[in-house]
């Protein structure tokens, strides 16, 4: 595919095989992730990839029982809503049961932390359409950022005291009769495009 194809046909995944993702194909993804623009070459966006089961079955609890605790507040958020609810009917696996969790975090109190991570989230996504994986952009970490027994899970797992949690993403194989990711076009109708000329 070239670029502009691997672009429009990302879409998110949500529902992933068990398999591992292969090492030389994740490789490729954080080195794209890695080659995102950032303010100032600053280069400071951490990636924590997290792929044992154990911890992403801890962190999946974690989240679950923390957003089950939380209460639905009129104006909130439509998404925010809607984790709370599955989460307190007990069925939210946040990281819709991927094999891979990857976690961008960067400075706290720097200007530029989630634009950084956010367009090395989009490489990473990219190039997981281009090895024909499938990925989807995962918020909750960051909703949690300042949640306490999360953030000490994190710490646990190497996030750094000075780092804060911004955009995550999961990638792993589609589970798909053919097993590539759904590639099918989104219809465009929001993002207006004005021009000065
Ligand atoms: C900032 C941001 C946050 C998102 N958070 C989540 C999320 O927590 N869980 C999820 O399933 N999808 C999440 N998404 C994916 C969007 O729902 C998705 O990109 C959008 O519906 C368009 O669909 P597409 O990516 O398949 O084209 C997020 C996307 C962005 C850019």
């Amino acid at each position: 595919m070239n670029t502009y194809e691997v672009i429009k046909t990302r879409r998110c995944t949500r529902k992933f095989k068990a398999e591992a993702v292969p090492d030389d194909k994740l490789e490729k993804i954080l080195d794209a992730g890695r080659a995102a623009p950032c303010g100032g070459n600053s280069q400071t966006t951490h990636f924590l990839v997290i792929r044992s089961p154990k911890v992403l079955k801890e962190l999946a609890e974690l989240v679950c029982r923390t957003f089950s605790a939380m209460e639905v507040k009129p104006g909130m958020y439509k998404s925010m809503q809607a984790v709370i609810k599955a989460a307190q009917k007990g069925n939210f696996a946040f990281h819709y049961n991927a094999p891979v969790l990857i976690v961008t975090a960067n400075k706290i109190g720097y200007g530029n932390a989630m634009a950084d991570c956010a367009c090395a989230i989009e490489n990473m996504m990219l190039m997981s359409n281009e090895l024909d994986l499938g990925s989807c952009y995962i918020n909750q970490l960051h909703w949690l950022d300042e949640n306490a027994a999360v953030r000490d899970y994190l710490m646990k797992l190497g996030l750094a005291e000075d780092e804060t949690v911004c955009a995550s993403m999961v990638v792993g194989l589609p589970d798909t009769a053919d097993g590539l990711p759904q590639r099918t076009e989104r219809k465009i109708t929001g993002n207006p495009v004005s021009y000065v000329d």
